[in-house]
């Protein structure tokens, strides 16, 4: 969002809100002049809103303000049509772009309620075209390009030997002389297909195939773009089993491959709101992702999030607070939890103790839901994460709603929060995992197709949403909100040892796709 437009739009919402309030102070005067006996009474008015409460909060959500927040966010996705030939929200689109304007401006026109920043990352964006990979005259039906390779040159196919590489592949010694010219065959395992790559790249290698050492494909990403990266692909344990076996025996196998693709490194921001009351170090922190991918327009992943956190934050504004909320709108989650990582990197310490808890809201209305609780335990979690998880445990039971348990394996943004001794937490709605027979009891919906059959393609429309699961949800994050805001007592204190021991770490997904 360019800057200019930003100063010009939060002077025309100041202007709105001076206006606004001018009007309100007016009408009340003639309604109630009692209750205006001196001139600053308004000033009083706006100091005694009511702390929020939960029952009340959860109360302002409705369906038709979602519903109505959701048409919304589909006509932006629209915006990309030009470029994209279909609706998308994808970092570096003018939806993208349209989105962070909506959000940012939303919020402006929320007065000074909150303190609005935004903060700007390098990020990646790129696309897979088309691929193709031959190994000894067959097509192997796992292989698939990974995402952000580079091409291949003038983006032709490229023919050469395939090359077995010792070990994991992981240090410049594993590549034998024999990789230059070649196609790199490298295992899974240990460092990240990105670090691979450029290995390969290094060796001389004019493509790599790193293939699984377990059952299943590979849905892959390189990461950060290197000038060292090669064009690369990923193939299963079982199409890989013969080659392996060949090689082995001193075989030669010929092999080509082609990928039509670009990759390069953007510009993006996350957008932040904290609230101006409540005490600043002791800040409630939540979070959605602004981007979809480019496949589609992303209603339910994340608009639902995402939308979620923008109706709590314009409904709390009728409430005082004593413990800050802290809101963030991520970008470039799909392409690897790229904003919320960069967000916590550049934390000092001081900072990050100022956070007492996160809470990730990422698909809220999956079309064939399921109520999914976080499995964030303090076993192998901050102290705080089981706490946050009970309570959205209690909040389903107390409201006669059934909910499962999902693995706490770092697919979304929260990952970084807690690899940095921050709690953590959150729940979902499931994306492509295929609900059982068991789930269709507890949640309705049909057993034997995904939560979400339109994760991540363009029919993540409108339509895909689960209006009443969505309202259901929201209530459950305007919960965690009012609980937090007005209370912390009895959530476990900040663990400074926590917070200092945090080392960088090397995330084994980078949102849906795996990196290692
Ligand atoms: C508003 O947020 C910015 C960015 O986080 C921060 O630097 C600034 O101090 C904040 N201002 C107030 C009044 O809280
Ligand atoms: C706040 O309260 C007023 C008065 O009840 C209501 O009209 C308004 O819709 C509420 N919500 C927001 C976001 O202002
Ligand atoms: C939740 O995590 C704990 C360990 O942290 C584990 O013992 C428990 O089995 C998990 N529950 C489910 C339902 O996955
Ligand atoms: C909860 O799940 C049980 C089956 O485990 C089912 O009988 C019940 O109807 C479900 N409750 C709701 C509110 O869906
Ligand atoms: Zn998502």
């Amino acid at each position: 969002m360019p800057a200019q437009r930003r100063s010009f739009t939060r002077l025309l919402a100041f202007c709105l809100a001076s206006a606004a309030f001018a009007h309100a102070f007016v009408v009340l005067q003639q309604q109630a002049p009692i209750l205006l006996e001196d001139a600053s009474r308004g000033a009083d008015t706006l100091a005694s809103k009511e702390l929020v409460d939960s029952t009340v909060l959860q109360s302002t959500i409705t369906k038709d303000n979602l519903l109505k927040r959701a048409q919304d966010l589909y006509e932006i996705a629209k915006v990309s049509v030009d470029e994209w030939q279909h609706p998308t929200r994808v970092i570096g689109s003018e939806g993208h772009a349209h989105t962070l304007e909506y959000i940012a401006q939303s919020l402006e026109s929320l007065g000074d309620y909150y303190n609005i920043s935004t903060q700007s990352f390098p990020a990646v964006v790129g696309q897979v075209f088309e691929s193709r990979l031959v190994l000894a005259n067959g097509v192997p039906d796992s292989a698939r390009a990974m995402s952000n390779t580079p091409p291949t040159p003038k983006k032709e196919p490229v023919l050469g030997k395939l090359a077995l590489v010792h070990d994991t592949g992981c240090a410049p010694h594993d590549y034998p002389s024999d990789v230059a010219g070649a196609i790199a065959f490298i295992p899974r395992g240990t460092c990240s297909f990105g670090d691979k790559s450029a290995l390969a790249g290094l060796a001389g290698a004019k493509a790599a195939v790193v293939y699984n050492t377990e059952p299943g494909n590979i849905a892959g990403t390189l990461g950060r773009p290197s000038p060292n990266h090669v064009p690369t692909f990923g193939i299963s344990a079982e199409d890989a089993a013969s080659f392996i076996e060949q090689l082995a025996r001193g075989e030669k196998i010929d092999a080509s491959a082609y990928i039509d693709s670009y990759v390069s490194e953007i510009k993006t921001q996350n957008v932040l709101a904290q609230t101006t009351a409540g005490d600043p170090d002791n800040c409630v922190m939540l979070g959605g992702h602004s981007d979809s991918v480019g496949a589609g327009p992303g209603i339910n992943d994340d608009g639902s999030g995402s939308l979620t956190l923008l109706e709590v934050a314009t409904q709390l504004t009728n409430y005082t607070v004593n413990n800050c909320v802290r809101f963030a709108w991520w970008s470039a989650e799909e392409e690897g939890l790229l904003g919320s990582d960069y967000y916590v990197s550049v934390l000092e310490e001081e900072e990050k103790a100022k956070i007492r808890l996160f809470m990730d809201y990422d698909m809220l209305a999956s079309p064939n839901h399921a109520y999914q609780v976080y499995n964030a335990t303090n076993d192998v979690n901050p102290l705080g994460s089981e706490e946050l998880r009970d309570l959205y445990v209690d909040w389903y039971t107390a409201n006669g709603h059934n909910f499962t348990f999902i693995p706490f394996d770092g697919r979304s943004d929260y990952d970084a929060f807690i690899k940095n001794g921050i709690p953590g937490g959150g729940i979902a709605t499931g994306a492509e995992v295929i609900k059982t027979e068991e789930e269709e009891e507890m949640f309705g919906g049909q057993a034997g197709i995904a939560f979400d059959p339109c994760y991540h393609e363009l029919c993540d429309d409108v339509s895909n949403l689960n209006l009443d699961a969505w309202v259901v949800n929201a209530k459950l994050v305007a919960h965690s909100v009012a609980t937090y805001a007005r209370s912390l007592n009895g959530f476990p204190k900040v663990n400074r040892q926590a917070l200092a021991s945090a080392s960088p770490y090397e995330p084994r997904y980078h949102g849906s796709k795996l990196a290692m």
